[in-house]
């Protein structure tokens, strides 16, 4: 079912230095920031050959990772995302085996313009999983 690791989210408290680390000590490809006012964080891509990083920062006041950084001041893994070719086939399947999907249980367009789901954390040996619809054709 999964394919590709799409990418990497890791939430930190300062995006700029984190942006900084990623791209003057580990040499990486970053992009600017970019505001995701739907999903309450600013995102930096760090583009590696095999994969991305996501470097996320909340946005506003209700930001859905801001709990997590109260959590881990110091930023921590947040979540790995896997593609899928149909994530509505993905759902049903992994619904059918108990998995919970967060939310209403309907995909959202992501960072990157396509549809994706959540997984809750305590049905995937404790990490939360992001599925993305990734058209390969
Ligand atoms: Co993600």
């Amino acid at each position: 079912m999964i394919g590709k690791l799409n990418h990497v989210a890791i939430v930190v408290p300062d995006l700029q230095a984190a942006t900084a680390q990623y791209r003057d000590t580990l040499g990486a490809q970053v992009s600017s920031p970019t505001d995701l006012p739907e999903h309450g964080v600013t995102v930096v891509f760090v583009e590696l050959p095999n994969t991305k990083i996501e470097l996320l920062h909340p946005l506003g006041a209700d930001s859905p990772i801001q709990s997590f950084l109260d959590k881990n001041p110091k930023g921590g893994m947040h979540h790995l995302c896997y593609e899928v070719n149909d994530i509505l086939s993905a759902r049903d399947t992994l619904q059918a085996t108990g998995a919970r999907v967060l939310g209403d249980g309907n995909p959202k367009i992501g960072a990157h313009g396509n549809p994706v789901l959540f997984l809750h954390p305590s049905d995937f040996t404790g990490t939360l999983v992001e599925l993305e619809q990734v058209n390969t054709g």
